[in-house]
């Protein structure tokens, strides 16, 4: 009897975990849908019409910039899908194209404009995305490379693009103090770049323009005929010979995309390489092959996970030297600390467990935790699928307000390298104290797993139908049962909807919704990236413990 329960319980398992591999590849199967939209806009008639202009697909000059037979690591793929802008609603991949990719060895960032998507115009999403590339070089050191063919702002939109901080302007003066920094800003010019953006070609360290294909002006031709009355023609006015031997505001005239990139890559050839600041070990293979991870996330976004199972499948040697294991179970290990090594580098773990409910311990656990990696000089992994802190009488008598706010405050001020992978749930405060978006960690991922909102969709349907139940009663009309299921039904749609990865990922919530067989190699990158500057001492501020 005990044999027969124990063999349906175990085959009940197995199917389970075949049912969440099918379930994942499936999803993923709908990220790369999406994604071949954002790499080929406009089909093969945008890439005949570039060919038309002497010009290659944008990945494909990357592909030629950074070294042989090395792999770029795109950021942001699926940014700027069902923006809902006046008259567009999607922007492929933002326009642009940013990235990190080895040249001569060291890692650098490249950025690109992808003239297929509206001439390479700078709508809102294409500078938010502009903008986080250029915040990770300087976070992390990296010189960078800007492939120019832009039409400048999306005129349409101008007052979102153009005034303010973090706007057009913003991409020159980041230029112009990471230059200061000795990180090489250097611009090859493949086509237009008028009026704002021609400071993109005039600002870098050297830039370089192709004959009779870049232009960079104040104001174009027709500009120029309507201010002044001269009537010249493009090359005339702003070309590569223009620029490269009268103006002085470039540097190397190419013949063509081949010997420009050629000339890119001989600027940066003698650049000192760039070391991670750790001592790296000797890499070793997981144990427990990576994909394993398919079968171990159910499914059900808010059912509980087994993220030791998870961290075996990331880990060198699928070791993980787990901190404070048996302190207060079921409380305490809902968030999991301890050290691992990803391809040979030290890396301090938070993550969240079962089903994530940050509990008092859980907290103090996580900041102590913190403050001790900070102190080692150890960069940080935040594992995030927590649905928020522990409410109730029991936890806010306990402190959770003030433990939950010392986590915070370790995020904050914890002056290592920190990322953040959202496997599940990302939803209220735990949103904070597992270092999301507003706390600035070097890097952050999503999965077709993560679900990042203020709270669930169910949730937010009973608080919202609560309030409106009272509105309707205020006016003397009760809501029938028709009503409230309809209207629970629309704030479950929507914010289910607003929390997926692929609706977070169109507005740059996300650096890039990695697969799970992704995850190692990605995180490694990541982390050997951040790693290449000097980690600061640590500093805290006024904790409440
Ligand atoms: N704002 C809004 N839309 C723009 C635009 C801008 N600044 N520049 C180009 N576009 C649109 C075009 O209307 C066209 O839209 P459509 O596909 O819906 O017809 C699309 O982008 C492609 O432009 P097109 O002119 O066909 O491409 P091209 O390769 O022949 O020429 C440019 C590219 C950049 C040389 C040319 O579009 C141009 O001169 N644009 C104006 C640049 C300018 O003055 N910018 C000032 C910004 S501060």
């Amino acid at each position: 009897m005990t044999v027969t329960t124990t063999t349906a319980a175990a085959s009940a398992v197995t199917n389970a975990m075949a049912d969440n591999r099918i379930f994942w590849q499936e999803e993923e199967q709908r990220l790369d849908q999406l994604v071949q939209l954002a790499l080929w806009p406009g089909g093969q008639k945008a890439v005949d019409r570039l060919a038309k202009q002497g010009k290659r697909p944008v990945r494909e000059l990357i592909g030629k910039l950074i070294d042989p037979d090395t792999p770029f690591y795109e950021l942001s793929r699926i940014a700027g899908f069902g923006m809902g802008y006046p008259g567009v609603d999607d922007v492929p991949c933002g326009g642009l194209v940013t990235g990190i990719g080895k040249i001569y060895n060291n890692w650098t960032m490249i950025f690109a404009n992808d003239s297929r998507v509206k001439a390479g115009t700078y709508f809102p999403i294409t500078l938010k995305k502009h903008m986080r590339a250029q915040a990770i070089a300087e976070r992390c050191g990296l010189n960078c490379v800007y492939i120019a063919d832009s039409g400048g702002a999306f005129l349409p939109m101008q007052a979102e693009v153009f005034p303010d901080d973090q706007h057009f302007g913003s991409m020159f003066y980041n230029m112009a103090r990471m230059s200061a920094q000795g990180l090489k800003q250097i611009t090859l010019s493949t086509g237009g770049n008028t009026a704002g953006g021609a400071y993109i070609v005039f600002m870098a360290c050297q830039s370089v323009m192709i004959d009779q294909k870049a232009y960079s002006f104040l104001g174009g031709p027709p500009l120029v005929k309507m201010a002044t009355g001269e009537e010249i023609s493009a090359e005339d006015l702003g070309g590569a010979r223009v620029h490269t031997q009268v103006s002085g505001g470039a540097d190397h005239f190419c013949g063509d995309q081949e010997e420009a990139i050629a000339r890119v890559r001989e600027i940066l050839c003698l650049e000192k390489p760039r070391e991670v600041r750790i001592q790296r070990f000797e890499e070793r293979p997981p144990r427990v092959a990576a994909d394993r991870i398919y079968e171990l996330l159910p499914a059900a976004i808010h059912q509980g996970i087994d993220v030791r199972g998870v961290l075996e499948c990331l880990a060198d040697d699928s070791m993980f030297s787990e901190y404070k294991r048996d302190y207060a179970p079921g409380r305490g290990d809902n968030i999991v600390a301890g050290k691992m090594r990803l391809k040979g580098l030290p890396v301090g773990v938070i993550a969240s467990n079962a089903v994530g409910i940050i509990f008092v311990e859980a907290a103090r656990k996580a900041t102590e935790w913190i403050v001790r990696c900070s102190q080692e000089k150890i960069p940080l992994l935040f594992i995030q699928s927590s649905p928020g802190y522990m409410v109730g009488s029991e936890s806010e008598h306990m402190g959770i307000g003030k433990y939950g706010s010392d986590m915070v405050r370790a995020v904050s001020c914890a002056q290592v390298p920190r990322i953040q992978l959202v496997i599940g749930p990302d939803n209220g405060a735990a949103n904070y104290g597992m270092c999301g978006r507003a706390y600035r960690p070097h890097f952050l991922f999503h999965t077709m797993r993560a679900r990042t909102s203020v709270m669930s969709g169910r949730s937010a349907a009973g608080v919202l139908l609560s309030i409106e139940e009272r509105k309707y009663q205020a006016k003397g009309q009760p809501m029938s049962e028709e009503d409230k299921q309809a209207f629970r039904e629309k704030m479950i749609a929507k914010y289910d909807g607003e929390a997926h990865p692929f609706y977070c990922g169109a507005r740059l919530l996300s650096d890039r919704v990695l697969k799970f067989e992704e995850l190692r190699d990605w995180l490694a990158v990541a982390f050997e990236v951040s790693l290449l500057k000097e980690i600061g001492d640590p500093s805290f501020g006024n904790f409440r413990f």
